[in-house]
């Protein structure tokens, strides 16, 4: 098949517009999606074939808020894991997001906390609920330099941008939908360079930040990074993506002198398990006598 200009849209739109009608001839669009999509140099995984390594229980939780988060399977399965660890270790602590938008990400913490029963731990939910802040000059897309501030300034007025903007009480009854006790959830609204540390737990086992931009990523980590327990996990969701918060990230443990393995979750996210301080850092522990 020879394609025109323009074809490429049309085409897409009558397969897509055909896909209920059953599963034979969804499976012959698909073959013919991924043709279209190879000559467009792009690649195309079925959901199923991308999840099909993933625990069941993690793939109804992930069904039920995928659509309250910008995250990618990935990341979500992640977390998933890393709220699975806490509770299985004992390492204690609540869970922390920065950045929660619609609260999806917060959503699978709730049910997963929910599905090993253990709802003695707090979430602690930091977001200004009106959107995004004011990124700097260090916020650029390491893929191509555009710049941030542009994005931002093209998403509002000139005094505040509605950029992912969504009200606190919305993201409170997407929440308290999963059925997670609401005496548990902590909601801190403002700028978290304004909130943290006034308001922050006393011991973090989950620390997600996905505030995007340099300023807030390094606040959070100067402030929340000592919260988090010997063994807790850290989540770093725009490491890959914004120059800004990937400074922070490595200029933060380079000043610290902290060496932690951040490893790859998809193209943005990045995940690490906070060192446990009695261990010799010369990995002399291992070597049999
Ligand atoms: C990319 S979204 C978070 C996505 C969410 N974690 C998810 O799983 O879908 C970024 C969020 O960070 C919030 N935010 C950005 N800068 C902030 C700041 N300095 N303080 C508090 N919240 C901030 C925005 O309001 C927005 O809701």
């Amino acid at each position: 098949m020879r394609l025109q200009t323009g074809d490429h849209k049309t085409l897409l739109e009558k397969l897509l517009g055909a896909t209920s009608r059953s599963g034979r001839l969804q499976s012959r669009l698909f073959v013919q999606l991924k043709r279209v999509s190879e000559r467009l140099g792009i690649r195309v995984i079925p959901i199923s074939e991308s999840m099909f390594d993933m625990e069941e229980e993690f793939n109804s939780l992930y069904k039920s808020c995928r659509a309250y988060t910008e995250s990618t399977p990935e990341r979500m399965y992640a977390l998933y894991k890393a709220v699975e660890h806490v509770v299985h270790s004992g390492i204690g602590g609540d869970l922390v997001e920065c950045g929660v938008w619609r609260g999806g990400s917060c959503m699978l913490m709730a049910m997963t906390l929910m599905l090993h029963r253990d709802t003695s731990r707090r979430i602690y939910l930091y977001d200004t609920f009106t959107g995004m802040t004011s990124p700097t000059e260090k916020d650029f897309f390491l893929k191509d330099g555009r710049k941030a501030l542009d994005m931002w300034k093209g998403s509002g007025d000139a005094v505040q941008s509605r950029w992912l903007a969504v009200p606190m009480e919305e993201v409170r009854e997407n929440i308290l939908s999963t059925g997670f006790p609401e005496e548990r959830l902590v909601f801190v609204k403002g700028r978290v360079e304004d909130t943290i540390p006034g308001v922050v737990p006393r011991g973090v086992s989950v620390l997600r930040l996905d505030t995007d931009w340099y300023a807030s990523t390094i606040h959070e980590l100067t402030h929340l990074y000592p919260l988090l327990a010997d063994g807790g996990v850290l989540l770093v969701d725009d490491y890959g993506v914004w120059a800004g918060a990937r400074e922070a990230v490595d200029e933060y443990f380079a000043r610290q002198g902290i060496r932690m393995l951040l490893n790859r979750i998809d193209y943005t996210g990045r995940i690490g398990v906070k060192p446990c301080r009695g261990e010799p850092r010369d990995g002399s522990a291992d070597v049999p006598d």
